[in-house]
């Protein structure tokens, strides 16, 4: 049976490309967007689009009785720069969004959740390098505090009520498609775009900054192939660490000046270091290889080359 599925906050950067994903692979007319706002013209065109607040219970209840929808993803979230300068309103939005969709499985009107946690979840104290799945996790911003609650009330969902909910920690996402909002890790989707633009690009971050990212392709594919495993595979019902690579914005840089040789950085650190000093610097991923087959596919090199060929015309 062909089966349909709701994406909240499908305009955003995750979003945007996981809905065309979804629709390539079980059909545009059992893909429904939906989002505060409307999104770009590939997103609008492509399928059904709903306008929806995701903090709003009843009216996502509407739309997945109307559509008889069987699997949620929830993409609606405040990131973490901006979630420093609008603490109430990045938990209400952050929480109570995940709230509906868990309440919604746990009254099986929904029968799968996809939900997104992050980086975040870990702070100041947690070991750095190859963070590990279970580790200490005391997270210093707004949004990894909200991160970590929502993992376990994940967990808590499924041990209580058989919510069949499943997670990744995403790190920084580079994507060419739609821009990231208000997040630390948004530099490395900006390099790319200065660079073609100016030739130069000052970075809020400082040169040895290490992070762990991964290209959109990457992250597409860990959501969807987590979201087709079977139940049974799964042991962790928090959130999954996913690891691909890590890089400092110094780096970044060399290889962009493998394309562009002019281009040129500097530094200017905000509030966001602080943000970034907190979180590891790479991660370990060995339960999401284990249980669900996880491999990446890009490095830092190959998406470079991504970033610059699928931007130049735009610019
Ligand atoms: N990319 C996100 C941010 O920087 C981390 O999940 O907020």
């Amino acid at each position: 049976m062909q089966k349909s599925i709701l994406i909240l906050g499908a305009c955003g950067q995750i979003g945007t490309e996981l809905t065309i994903e979804l629709r390539a692979k079980y059909g545009s007319e059992n893909v429904v967007a939906s989002d505060i706002r409307e999104g770009g013209e590939s997103l609008m065109q492509s399928g059904p689009f709903e306008l929806l607040d995701a903090t709003n219970y009843e009216a996502i209840e509407d739309v997945v009785m109307h559509y008889e929808i069987d699997e949620v993803y929830l993409m609606a979230a405040m990131l973490s720069a901006t979630a420093e300068k609008f603490p109430m309103r990045a938990w209400n939005l952050n929480m109570n969004s995940l709230f509906n969709v868990l309440n919604l499985a746990k009254e099986k009107k929904i029968s799968k959740i996809f939900w997104p946690s992050s980086i975040a979840v870990f702070g100041p104290n947690t070991p750095k390098e190859n963070t590990m799945q279970s580790t200490i996790m005391e997270p210093s911003t707004v949004y990894g505090i909200s991160k970590q609650s929502g993992e376990r009330w994940c967990e808590y969902y499924f041990k209580k009520f058989d919510v069949d909910v499943r997670s990744v920690r995403y790190p920084g996402l580079i994507s060419w498609k739609t821009m990231p909002g208000g997040g630390t890790t948004d530099y490395a989707v900006d390099i790319y775009h200065e660079a073609l633009k100016k030739e130069s690009y000052e970075c809020f971050l400082n040169e040895e900054t290490k992070l762990p990212m991964m290209y959109m392709d990457d992250a597409i594919r860990a959501t969807i192939n987590l979201m087709e495993s079977p139940s049974e595979k799964l042991s962790v019902r928090s959130s999954y660490n996913l690891g691909s690579m890590s890089f400092t914005p110094k780096e970044v840089a060399q290889n962009i000046r493998k394309h562009i040789p002019n281009f040129e950085i500097s530094y200017n650190p905000d509030f966001r270091q602080q943000i970034a000093d907190s979180w590891p610097s790479s991660i370990d991923d060995s339960a999401a290889k284990r249980d669900w087959n996880w491999q990446p596919e890009f490095d830092l090199e190959k998406t470079t080359e991504e970033m610059l060929d699928n931007l130049k015309d735009t610019v």
